[in-house]
């Protein structure tokens, strides 16, 4: 079992993650959601959060709300990409439960003080403030922390926000560095394997045949979600990023990568936000991250359907 907390900032493939993981009860135990800003402001991903755990029939899993604005750097959304709402395709409404009281990076330092020794699992979906701001606060959360893995960075493939930034870190390269100065056993999901796992026509027709909400609400938000990035790269159907994380969790055996040395170039300038990933380790660096950039595009969507199936 999985004890887990998801950091997340819906965001249409965030809500796919999350769905993905609130459908899998039996192998992830998800303590708490977290929210940031990110694609849209936190007021916007906290509602988000809300309403997707409610489609999950899991009201019961808290969801706090954390940073609205990331360490240091101006904020930046995601807004043609996601939305205004943040989750293209689908009718919004205000949920019925509410946040949890109490901010998300409290809760974060509380959790992970009080947590049996390298025992819980953090799954990144967004920038990293909460995290960074919580090891600000208090250093020894990393004892609690068994891994952190968190869809972040571009090497070949590129970026998405700039020529060579992924938008997680672009959006808060400063919370990115700390977590990796941090020491904290660290993967990374990057645009390298996202981008090849694509949601293409028949995939989408597989989930909207699925017959219940569940899967009619993932297919029309990765079918709007997915416009911009087939208009911008001629690709043959959208990336659904985040998910990826969660079904790293759920079937490792479905993806592959490797240890490698990997820095946040948080300067102003051309490169900020980009992922220097040491691929082929010329620096001869131990590594701090574990790359992961291969993954069975079948198995991921067989198992995103699988599990929505079990939903409403
Ligand atoms: C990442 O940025 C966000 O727009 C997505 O939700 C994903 O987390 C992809 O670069
Ligand atoms: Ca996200």
């Amino acid at each position: 079992m999985i004890e887990l907390i998801i950091d997340t900032d819906p965001g249409a493939d965030d809500a796919v993650a999350l769905l993905l993981a609130m459908a899998s009860p039996e192998a992830l135990r998800l303590h708490a959601i977290t929210t940031v800003a990110g694609n849209v402001p936190v007021t916007t991903t906290s509602r988000n959060a809300r309403l997707v755990r409610q489609w999950a029939g899991c009201e019961q899993i808290p969801v706090y709300a954390g940073a609205a604005t990331p360490l240091r750097r101006a904020p930046v959304y995601a807004t043609d990409v996601h939305g205004d709402q943040g989750m293209p395709g689908v009718a919004i409404e205000e949920p019925r439960a509410p946040l949890a009281g109490g901010d998300a990076v409290q809760y974060l330092v509380d959790t992970l003080l009080a947590a049996a020794p390298a025992s819980i699992t953090l799954a990144l979906l967004g920038p990293q403030t909460n995290l960074a701001l919580a090891l600000a606060r208090a250093p020894g959360i990393r004892r609690g922390i068994k891994q952190v893995v968190a869809m972040a960075g571009a090497h070949f493939n590129g970026g998405n926000i700039t020529p060579v930034a992924e938008f997680n870190l672009f959006a808060d390269p400063h919370a990115a560095e700390a977590v990796l100065a941090s020491g904290v056993p660290l993967t990374y999901l990057p645009l390298d394997l996202t981008h090849t796992l694509l949601a293409l026509p028949e995939r989408l027709a597989r989930l909207a045949a699925l017959g219940n909400q569940a899967g009619a609400r993932v297919e029309a938000i990765i079918r709007h979600y997915a416009q911009h990035d087939i208009a911008r790269y001629g690709m043959a159907g959208g990336p659904v990023h985040d998910a990826t994380v969660i079904a790293y969790l759920l079937a490792p055996e479905l993806f592959s990568g490797r240890d490698l040395y990997l820095q946040v170039d948080a300067r102003e300038g051309m490169g900020f936000g980009q992922s220097v990933a040491d691929y082929h380790g010329v620096l001869g660096q131990p590594a701090n991250v574990h790359w992961v950039e291969r993954g069975d595009a079948e198995g991921f969507f067989e198992l995103l359907a699988a599990r929505l199936r079990r939903l409403a």
